[in-house]
């Protein structure tokens, strides 16, 4: 069978003219990445919320690039022939356009992506445009954008009065003109992101922001409810529940090595007898 291509940035774009919904689900590590690429995803997306869901951060702000370049290797290991995307993380895009491209670097040639994600709009319209010239991807990503969660004053929905619709207008327009090759719309309200996604020629990514975007994209984990505490959220939609299978069995391998249920003789390997005569002598008691 003929390995899969991984699809391009063209090819999107080409989705959404011909309005085919683009699927993102985030991916973290090898298994995770490799089911997923199983499951014909369009793009993986190893995205900081490994922060939350990985690492056991209460938000994304301590995640670093060497975790992210640590994680993004192991996904690609995972999926080979699927399109990655992995998130800069904070305050790695900030300072400069070479410090940021020391970071975009490592993404791409120790952690084998094929594009980088970037959070915010026109203030960071400079470091996409550096990014784009040099030839690589960038994903924009607007809305609630968690590395500002402490400046946005929680994880509230975006979109709601018509300066913050506009100022969202501008911003994913703005991404577009840098060079952006597709924009994450998160906890957008559905009407704004509609708006957003008929003005703009490049494709958004919704979390949380409707179906009228070109393409949607999940948390793995969230999907899966694969944590120890679920919390229902209103856009996600849960497909297993992951969690609750890993907490029984984890109590019933307990329960049985207590017990001495397990390992039960089909589990064992077992030796000759010239090996057991060499242990115990000839004569050994059955
Ligand atoms: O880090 C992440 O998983 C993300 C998605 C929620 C889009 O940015």
């Amino acid at each position: 069978m003929k390995a899969k291509q991984p699809l391009s940035i063209v090819k999107m774009k080409q989705m959404k003219v011909n309005k085919e919904p683009i699927t993102m689900m985030t991916a973290y590590d090898y298994p995770s990445a490799a089911l997923v690429e199983e499951a014909d995803m369009d793009i993986i997306l190893v995205g900081d919320s490994l922060g939350n869901v990985v690492l056991g951060y209460d938000s994304t702000l301590p995640v670093t690039i060497d975790d992210m370049v640590y994680h993004t290797r192991a996904v690609r290991r995972g999926a080979p022939h699927t399109f990655i995307v992995a998130d800069m993380p904070f305050m790695t895009y900030h300072s400069s356009v070479s410090e940021t491209m020391k970071d975009v670097r490592r993404l791409m040639q120790e952690g084998h992506a094929n594009a980088v994600k970037m959070e915010g709009g026109s203030e960071i319209a400079l470091m996409v445009d550096a990014c784009v010239k040099a030839g690589v991807p960038v994903l924009g990503h607007i809305g609630l954008t968690p590395q500002s969660v402490h400046q946005l004053g929680g994880y509230r929905v975006q979109g709601k009065t018509p300066e913050d619709a506009a100022r969202l207008l501008d911003d994913a327009l703005t991404l577009e003109r840098a060079g952006a090759f597709a924009i994450v719309l998160e906890l957008v309200t559905d009407q704004v992101a509609a708006y957003i996604s008929e003005r703009l020629s490049i494709p958004t990514i919704g979390i949380g922001a409707g179906a009228s975007c070109d393409g949607q994209v999940l948390v793995f984990h969230d999907v899966l409810k694969y944590t120890p505490a679920y919390r229902e959220k209103r856009f996600v939609k849960t497909y297993a529940d992951i969690g609750s299978t890993i907490r029984e069995s984890m109590q019933n391998y307990v329960k049985d090595v207590k017990q001495r249920s397990f390992p039960a003789q089909s589990h064992a390997f077992h030796a000759d007898d010239v090996v057991l005569d060499s242990l115990y002598g000839h004569g050994k008691v059955e």
